[in-house]
């Protein structure tokens, strides 16, 4: 990006005014992309896949809480989050780089150290976004570079159709945002640095909040932290 050439500047105040398209590159590749898009979906929904956990496309303020989706984009002395980056014309994209390498492989461990691994039992199992990211990035999922902090944490099964085990979630936010949004705003984080968690009000069984059943949060939950409980023979969890 050159903010020294007029042409240029020109571009991108058209672009950005009457939200025109504009042209990214990612790994090499061109992407017409709405001008001002997010760039972390503008590559995901052309096909790029970049690590990411907390990010919701129709919300404006991203969390940007599972640093996962670091890129490197050119003309910036240090990495960024895609997810909280708007598209611009003339963008340089690196989405493999061994800087990037190194703070996802950290960002991804620190995840795990407090998350209960126990794929063999968990109801996400092999449709699992911990799973997917390591796979597709090569990482291990039993990483040993932080030491393991175990929560134990009481799992509320006291609603007739949805389980929250709190010891698996991984703090994205996706639950909290649907919740509030459907209107109920049961679910919210709770607790600060090492301790936060997502709860109900006081850590009230959610069937003695004002939880309508509406299952949201279950669709939104990457990992195996809130689900739906076998209620009947046969039918699988979610
Ligand atoms: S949430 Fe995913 S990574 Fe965690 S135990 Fe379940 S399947 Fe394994
Ligand atoms: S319970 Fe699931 S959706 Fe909610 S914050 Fe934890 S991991 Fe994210
Ligand atoms: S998706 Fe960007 S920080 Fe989580």
């Amino acid at each position: 990006m050159n903010w020294q050439n007029p042409e240029f500047v020109t571009r991108l105040f058209f672009c950005y005014r009457f939200n025109m398209l504009c042209t990214i590159i990612i790994e090499g590749k061109e992407l017409r992309v709405k001008s001002h898009a997010n760039l972390l979906w503008a590559a995901l929904d052309n096909g790029f896949f970049i690590p990411n956990l907390c990010s919701i496309k129709d919300k404006l303020r991203p969390y940007a809480s599972c640093r996962l989706c670091f890129v490197e984009i050119a003309g910036r002395p240090e990495p960024v989050t895609a997810c909280t980056e708007k598209a611009q014309d003339g963008m340089v994209i690196q989405v493999h780089t061994p800087r990037i390498e190194r703070l996802r492989h950290t960002a991804f461990d620190l995840l795990l150290s407090n998350h209960r691994l126990d794929c063999a039992h968990c109801v996400k199992n092999h449709n699992c976004e911990l799973q997917r990211i390591a796979r597709l990035e090569h990482l291990k999922l039993r990483g040993r570079r932080f030491n393991k902090i175990a929560l134990n944490l009481r799992v509320d099964s006291s609603h007739p159709l949805i389980t929250f085990d709190r010891n698996k979630c991984v703090l994205c936010g996706k639950c909290v945002w649907v919740c509030q949004k459907e209107g109920t705003a049961v679910l919210d984080f709770a607790y600060r640095g090492i301790k936060t968690t997502v709860s109900t009000f006081a850590e009230m069984p959610l069937t003695e909040t004002a939880c309508n059943s509406c299952m949201a949060c279950v669709e939104v939950c990457p990992v195996g932290a809130i689900y739906t409980s076998s209620v009947l023979p046969g039918i699988p969890a979610n």
